[in-house]
């Protein structure tokens, strides 16, 4: 159940080039949050600025009884973000949006992220592991530098690709290259499903060789947005069947194959 809360920050620090962990006290959201789903935070005190910030889910800690949160600081919300400390109080309202749809006949997640789209991976990755799933991860950033939560992604039944724009780790090129480059690792199409998350440019170009993979595939969408519950229409996406669906409410994951991508 969606809810406002006041959480404490448990802690904060930076885990690569403007890129930051935000561990937050919000022991009813443990239990309540899927992967996939996200949180929309007030940034500052006060009223500027007005628009909470949303962010995926990037784990949860049952012990702790705490979320995390990975985050580059790209704005001023962002760099109001980056300045709380252990023991502040941030105002969070969440968890909110569909979560990915694990149930189903399928045996391995093929999982592409671009960026930090990779944010909802590891609490994806705790889910599917608990599931008994395998999962084959392809994480694709600019420079080595960005992989900033690798040691989360590593686990049973887990493999991970790496692609960077720059050469500097793994395949050199970008995330849509690297599965193009393994897909015939997936040929056999039966007991796959595909989750995507990152930016539109990212999914646009994987809906062509996801439609070709001959498997389902999910993506999570980020889009601009304002009141994060369905109510002012500043997040719509168009379908392929000319409706429009809001990312907040309906989304932020869609059937991939049903998205207009128009230009
Ligand atoms: C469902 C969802 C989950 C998200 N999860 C994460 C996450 O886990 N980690 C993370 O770092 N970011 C995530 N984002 C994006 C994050 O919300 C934005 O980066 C943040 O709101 C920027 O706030 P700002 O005030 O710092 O930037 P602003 O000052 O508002 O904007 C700075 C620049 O960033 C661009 N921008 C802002 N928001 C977005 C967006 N949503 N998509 C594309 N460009 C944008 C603006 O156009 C502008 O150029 C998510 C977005 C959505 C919708
Ligand atoms: S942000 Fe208001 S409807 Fe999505």
């Amino acid at each position: 159940m969606t809810a406002s809360m006041t959480c404490k920050v448990a802690a904060h620090g930076q885990a690569g080039p403007g890129i930051f962990i935000l561990e937050l006290k919000a022991a009813a959201l443990v239990s309540a949050a899927g992967p996939g789903q996200f949180v929309h935070l007030k940034t500052a005190d006060g009223i500027d600025p007005l628009w909470r910030r949303p962010f995926s889910i990037h784990r949860v800690n049952r012990r702790r009884g705490t979320i995390l949160l990975s985050y580059r600081r790209i704005g001023r919300g962002t760099s109001l973000l980056a300045r709380r400390t252990a023991g502040d109080t941030i105002d969070l309202l969440g968890p909110l949006g569909r979560p990915f749809d694990l149930e189903g006949g399928f045996t391995t997640a093929v999982i592409a992220a671009g960026g930090l789209g990779a944010a909802p991976v590891p609490f994806l990755l705790d889910a599917l592991r608990r599931k008994g799933r395998k999962a084959v991860v392809l994480w694709g950033v600019r420079s080595k530098t960005e992989l900033y939560c690798l040691d989360a992604l590593r686990g049973r039944y887990t493999s991970i690709h790496i692609a960077t724009e720059d050469g500097t780790e793994g395949f050199r090129g970008r995330v849509t290259d690297l599965f193009g480059r393994l897909a015939s690792e997936f040929a056999s199409g039966s007991g796959f499903r595909g989750f995507a998350c990152g930016p539109m440019p990212m999914l646009k170009a994987l809906q062509p060789l996801a439609a070709a993979s001959g498997f389902p595939w999910q993506a999570s969408l980020e889009e601009r947005m304002a009141c994060g519950v369905g109510v002012c229409q500043g997040c719509v996406v168009r379908m392929k069947n000319r409706q429009y669906r809001t990312v907040c409410a309906d989304g932020p994951v869609f059937d991939l194959a049903e998205l207009d991508f128009h230009d």
